[in-house]
């Protein structure tokens, strides 16, 4: 597996895979790897011959006063993962040299990126789409793996594709979970062993609004009280939101019929933020 650092050497090896014949996989991430990573990689390999895996920290889509700072950099054990994964390359820039001086360029999808983590995060979609933008002129991939985890990241890069025609094909990966139900996350090594306890009841509250679906109740406001009342059960939670969406757009919705809706939630446990999400 090679690393490189800037985008000619990341062209010259996608160019040299695609010569004899390879399609491309692409993994971005901001390392700090986990299962869920090193599941998506494994993921892109089934997809593509050669895999290209990005870590890079961006700072465009963290917040003044988020941790862009303390987010932890674990390089050499990302390499590891990444080599025991399946990956073919990691493509590990600097902000310094991946930005130009100057750069004053966005990418901003509107609508869905103003919605749930939008508004408690102005400017994060427009870093992240910005960025992966970047990533996907860079490593010119046939198709690329995001976690669901990351459902509202997920709709504003399969909009963002659709509306600017990126030639490359978005694949969904299911999320990866802890033994105890908890999304995997970078974050979760901010979690205290009881915290991480605590943080049981956001997929114990999905769960609750997906069995109620199940039994064929369409109606948001019961199936949003429902996964309400099993967060309020934990007063370590401190809920940020918890909506009943379409999938497309993350817009609120006021039934599930008819067309594909997800249940999506942020809370805060201490200093950490986390986010999961369950089809309905
Ligand atoms: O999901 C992430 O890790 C990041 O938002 C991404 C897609 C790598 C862009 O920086």
């Amino acid at each position: 597996m090679e690393v490189v650092h800037t985008i000619p050497e990341l062209r010259a090896a996608v160019a040299r895979a695609r010569q004899a014949g390879k399609a491309i996989g692409f993994v971005p991430t901001m390392g700090c790897l986990h299962e869920g990573h090193l599941s998506l990689i494994r993921r892109a390999r089934e997809e593509a011959a050669f895999v290209v895996v990005s870590i890079f920290v961006n700072p465009t889509q963290f917040g003044p006063n988020e941790d862009f700072a303390k987010y932890p950099r674990t390089f050499a054990e990302d390499r590891a993962g990444c080599e025991a994964a399946g990956a073919d390359l990691i493509f590990a820039p600097t902000a310094a040299d991946f930005y130009p001086t100057g750069a004053s360029t966005w990418v901003d999808v509107e609508g869905i990126s103003a919605k749930l983590c939008g508004e408690f995060r102005p400017g994060h979609f427009r870093g992240v789409a910005t960025v992966v933008a970047m990533l996907f002129n860079a490593a010119q991939a046939d198709v690329a793996v995001f976690g669901r985890k990351d459902l509202q990241q997920l709709a504003v890069i399969r909009r963002m594709v659709r509306d600017l025609h990126m030639p490359v094909r978005i694949i969904a990966h299911e999320t990866v979970r802890e033994p105890n139900g908890v999304a995997m996350s970078s974050r979760n090594r901010y979690l205290s062993t009881e915290e991480l306890s605590q943080a049981t009841a956001i997929p114990a509250a999905l769960t609750a609004a997906q069995a109620l679906a199940r039994s064929g109740v369409t109606d948001a406001a019961r199936l949003q009280a429902t996964a309400q009342a099993v967060l309020a059960a934990q007063p370590a939670l401190k809920p940020q939101y918890c909506a009943i969406v379409d999938l497309e757009t993350m817009a609120p919705v006021t039934s599930t019929a008819g067309r594909p809706c997800a249940i999506a939630i942020a809370c805060h446990l201490g200093a950490t933020r986390l986010i999961d999400n369950a089809d309905l």
